[in-house]
Order: C-alpha cells, then structure tokens, then sequence
C-alpha cells in the first residue's frame, strides 16, 4: 500500500503544557517578536484553552505545568524537555531571557518520579529541536540547538540522532520547518535546510510530504500528529487539503497571539513518551 492511501490510526498521548498566564511579548529573541505590537493576554488564554480543549476532546491527556511569573515564553512547552521511554532530557536555553524555565521543567519530571531527568551541559531547546520519527531523532541547529547537544542527546536517551542544519531565521526551531506525521512520515519546508541537510532528508524520506512556503510562514509545520489528527493552525489550509489528500484528519486550531511572540501549536505542546511494554 502506498503512503497516500495507508490506513490511519490515532494513538492516545499525553501531554504536558503550561497556561500562558504571563505570556507577553517584552523581548525578541527570533524575527517574529516585536516588543512594540500589543499582545492580548486574555485572548492568548483562550485560544490556549481552545488548544488544550481539543487534545481533551480527542482522547489524550493533558498534563499541566505552573507558569511562572516573569518568564513570558513559558507556554512554548515543547522547548522545556525531551521525554522518551520515561527518560527526560532537560532543555538548557541559549537566551538568558528562557534560562529560568529548565529549572522548572526539571522541578515538575523530579517531583513526579521520573527515574532518570537529566540537566543538559549544552544548550538545547528540546522538542523545538528536537523531533522523534519512529526510533530516531531528528535533531536540528543552526539558530538554538548547540550541535554538541545532539551527541548529548544520543548519549542520554540511548537514540540515533540525525543532524540537520537551519539556516533562515524565520525558521529558527525545526519544529517551525518539520513536523513528524507518524512513526515513518514526516512534512518540511526545504527552504529552511542548508543543502547537504536536505539531502539527508531527501533519502531518509523520500515520500515526506514538502510544504510551499506559504504554509510554513503561517507556522503550518509547528504541528502536532496523533497518527490521524494533525493539529496545525487553522491559516494552513493548502496544506490541510494535502494532509487530506494522505488520509489525515487536519484539525486547524487559532493561535493567533502566540503567534507574536513565534509559537504556535506544537510549540505550546510537550510529548511525554513512555516506555511500552515488551
Ligand atoms: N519566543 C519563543 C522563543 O523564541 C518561541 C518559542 C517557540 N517554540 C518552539 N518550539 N518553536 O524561544
């Protein structure tokens, strides 16, 4: 069967995300914040809560981490940690603006038994680099990621890690250029890869799905995939019809304020993968 017509099935996951109850735009560490343009806290909430609301509505759990005052970007859950077979990966942020966060997110694994929660020695913005398809993970750099932490990365979560270099700011994370699909599929922007990135990509998935600009620019790759629901802005809707078009359920969520600050979905959004039996 091909891709395009496999039968998809949705896994139950769980997640980890935190209210944007002090979200703000004060600083601009990446080429969409603007400190100058109005953010509307309470929108910011609710459309949070549309989000949160969703994954709840289509069977996964949500776990929730207390937002801290003074740290705005908070709600970008997806950089905090790398969780894989219960095993966590703690970020280490490269802005001193973000620094504060890792200890938090460390805090929340502690505190609730995770048996091995590792503080990172390099900077790494976990799951904004971060991305597992299957048994491996694409790991980018370029802009936040040092590349020495994906060595780290393989050493603490016992993985093979596959390098990829960024090279336009506006794609600063690999979860704004790549989102992973299912545990073979993925769906990138090649604009954002230097070359020799892209060519990895090309043989390592032939079959992904590549997304026009226009789509990326919306954030429509910072999306999170069920197996059968990929949730992604409500903006990418040439990309939606793609996803369609291979059998997935596109579920376009508003994130319009996060936006300013250059998060949307998958950004606002932690996988916590546990170890399966056998
Ligand atoms: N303002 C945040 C930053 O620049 C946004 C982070 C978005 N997160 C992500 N996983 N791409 O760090």
């Amino acid at each position: 069967m091909s891709q395009n017509t496999a039968v998809r099935t949705a896994t139950a996951r769980h997640y980890l995300m935190c209210r944007p109850a002090y979200f703000d735009v004060t600083y601009a560490i990446n080429p969409w914040m603007n400190p100058g343009k109005p953010v509307d806290a309470a929108l910011a909430v609710e459309q949070w809560e549309g989000l949160r609301r969703l994954y709840l509505e289509h069977g996964h759990t949500v776990d929730l981490i207390e937002p801290v005052e003074g740290l705005p970007d908070m709600v970008f859950a997806a950089n905090g940690a790398t969780v894989l077979d219960d095993r966590v990966l703690v970020a280490r942020f490269r802005h001193p603006e973000r620094g504060a966060e890792a200890p938090a997110y460390q805090e929340w694994f502690t505190s609730r038994g995770y048996p091995e929660v590792h503080a990172a020695e390099y900077v790494n913005e976990a799951e904004g680099d971060y991305m597992v398809v299957g048994d491996t993970v694409l790991a980018g750099t370029g802009f936040r990621t040092d590349p020495r932490a994906h060595d780290e990365l393989r050493r603490a979560l016992g993985r093979p890690v596959v390098t990829l270099t960024l090279v336009d700011p506006r794609f600063y994370h690999l979860d704004t250029a790549l989102a992973v699909l299912s545990d073979t599929e993925i769906m990138y922007y090649p604009g954002a890869f230097a070359p020799d990135s892209l060519a990895t990509l090309r043989e390592l998935h032939p079959d992904a799905l590549l997304v026009r600009e226009e789509d990326a620019l919306v954030f429509g790759l910072n999306a999170v995939s069920d197996g059968l629901r990929v949730f992604l802005p409500d903006t990418a809707t040439v990309l939606a019809a793609h996803l369609r078009d291979r059998g997935f359920e596109p579920v376009g969520v508003d994130l319009s304020e996060l936006l300013k600050a250059g998060g949307s979905v998958k950004c606002c959004t932690l996988e916590i993968r546990h170890r399966t039996a056998g």
